[in-house]
This record gives C-alpha cells, sequence and structure tokens, in this order.
C-alpha cells in the first residue's frame, strides 16, 4: 500500500498573521500522525515562515509554482532551487488555475518539472478535465493528451518519485465533488496509462485527488484503491479541517 500524502494548497489566501497561526495548528495537530505524509504548498512571501515554523515537524512545505528557467534575467518569477533554499520539499507543477489564467501548458509544465527535480523538489503535476469536456465524454482523452504531452517532452522515467493530482476543474472549489466512483475510475485510467508504459512507476506513483475534497467526504475518497492522497485547496486554510483530512488518511492506512 502506498502511503498516503495529504497536501494543502492554500492559494493566493492568508495574511502573515495568519498563516503563522495555521502552520502553528498544523504542526500541532500533526504531532501524532505517522502513516500519513502531510505537506502545505504556501504562497511564496509565507515561505520563510514555513521554513522557521515547520522546523523539527514531519510537515513538509511546498511552494504553487516555479520558473521555468534556472535563474537570471526574469523579472518577477522565482526558482526552483530559491524554493529549495527554503526548505521546500514540494511543487504544484500544471495547476488547473495556472493552465487557465496564466496560459501554461504541457511544454511549460513539463520544463517546470524538469527545474523541480534539478532542484531536488518533488513535483506534483495536476491534471483534470472542465465540466464540458466530461460531459462531452472527453475525459480519458483530456487526461491522456495531458499525460501524454508531459511524457513526451520528458520521458516516462521522469515520473519515477513525482506525485499527480487528479482535479476535475468542475469540482474546484465549487463545493460539487467527484463521487468516489468517478474519481476512482480517472485515477486507474491515469495509473493504467502509466503502467502500460513502466509497470513499476505506476505501482508506487501516488495519485492524489483534489476538488472539494473535505472532513465530511474525505474518508470515502480516500478508500478507494488507486486514491493515495488529496490535494486540499479551501479546507486547508483550517487548521481543523485539514487535519481531519489528515486524520482520515491515517486511519485508512493503519
Ligand atoms: P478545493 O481546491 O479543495 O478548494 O476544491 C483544490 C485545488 O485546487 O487544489
Amino acid at each position: 500500500m502506498r502511503q498516503p500524502l495529504i497536501a494543502g494548497n492554500w492559494k493566493m489566501n492568508g495574511s502573515k498573521s495568519s498563516a503563522e497561526s495555521l502552520l502553528n495548528g498544523v504542526v500541532s495537530g500533526a504531532r501524532g500522525l505517522s502513516k500519513t505524509d502531510v505537506a502545505v504548498c504556501v504562497p511564496y512571501p509565507y515561505l520563510y515562515l514555513g521554513e522557521s515554523l515547520l522546523a523539527g515537524s514531519s510537515v513538509r512545505l511546498g511552494a504553487q509554482n516555479l520558473c521555468t528557467e534556472a535563474g537570471g534575467a526574469f523579472t518577477g518569477e522565482v526558482s526552483g532551487s530559491m524554493l529549495a533554499d527554503f526548505g521546500c520539499g514540494y511543487v504544484i507543477c500544471g495547476h488547473s488555475e495556472r493552465r487557465e489564467y496564466y496560459g501554461e501548458n504541457e511544454a511549460s509544465i513539463a520544463q517546470k518539472m524538469v527545474r523541480a527535480v534539478e532542484s531536488g523538489l518533488t513535483p506534483i503535476l495536476c491534471v483534470g478535465e472542465t465540466l464540458q469536456q466530461r460531459e462531452a465524454g472527453e475525459t480519458e482523452s483530456v487526461i491522456g493528451t495531458q499525460i501524454d504531452g508531459i511524457i513526451e517532452r520528458i520521458g516516462i522515467d521522469a515520473f519515477d518519485g513525482i506525485e499527480i493530482a487528479y482535479e476535475p476543474v468542475w469540482a474546484i472549489g465549487t463545493g460539487m465533488t467527484a463521487t468516489p466512483e468517478q474519481a476512482q475510475a480517472v485515477h486507474a485510467f491515469i495509473r493504467g496509462r502509466i503502467a502500460a508504459l513502466k509497470g513499476p512507476i505506476a505501482e508506487k506513483l501516488r495519485i492524489l485527488y483534489g476538488g472539494s475534497m473535505k472532513p465530511g467526504n474525505a474518508a470515502e475518497l480516500l478508500g478507494q484503491p488507486d486514491i493515495d492522497g488529496g490535494l486540499i485547496g479551501g479546507a486547508s486554510l483550517s487548521a481543523d479541517d485539514f487535519l481531519a483530512i489528515c486524520q482520515a488518511g491515517e486511519q485508512l492506512a493503519a
């Protein structure tokens, strides 16, 4: 069995003081967890705070994006090595909000994943379909194209040790969650796609579900055989809710 990973994606939320209390709350609540990996992907300005407050705890720090380039004259950008310098272990790559609002595509996402790995970070590659695509019966072709577009560029071996998050766009921040059966079907499809190329990579690959996961639905989702964790947006802004999801992972892993 794969050890679950519950990762918070704070998005562009919070303040210095709310970030501090949320980080402290997660650190103290996560103390008893031994079978679940926990991470929080914070906005850039709170990385330093995260590095200090998570020091000595098992909660890992992550970021939500990184630059396609390693360094230099790229005003406003942040490199993978800077993230690593602040103690990040994870970085989200290709979140649907970045694909939609900032024009990210397979080419830039693949390059970001390469930069992440070069810097010692674990990419969390996000994939997912829109409601229109789901209703048109295109879910598998959309997800397949998103995965293949990365494999074509950086090879199947680059999937060894990364995390994938399946996040149906229609479920993100909407309160509409994929049913456990809907999510399981797509997770199994993703694993099968990777397994067709490299079985051992697929077997150990963690595939997280994201999209309105909360304390009330986490156990059912995490109980599916191919759902290995969660990427949590809204519910990660409350330490209690986030920790309740972590506890659901812990109980299933027990
Ligand atoms: P949500 O966001 O949990 O608020 O739906 C998930 C995500 O976008 O990562």
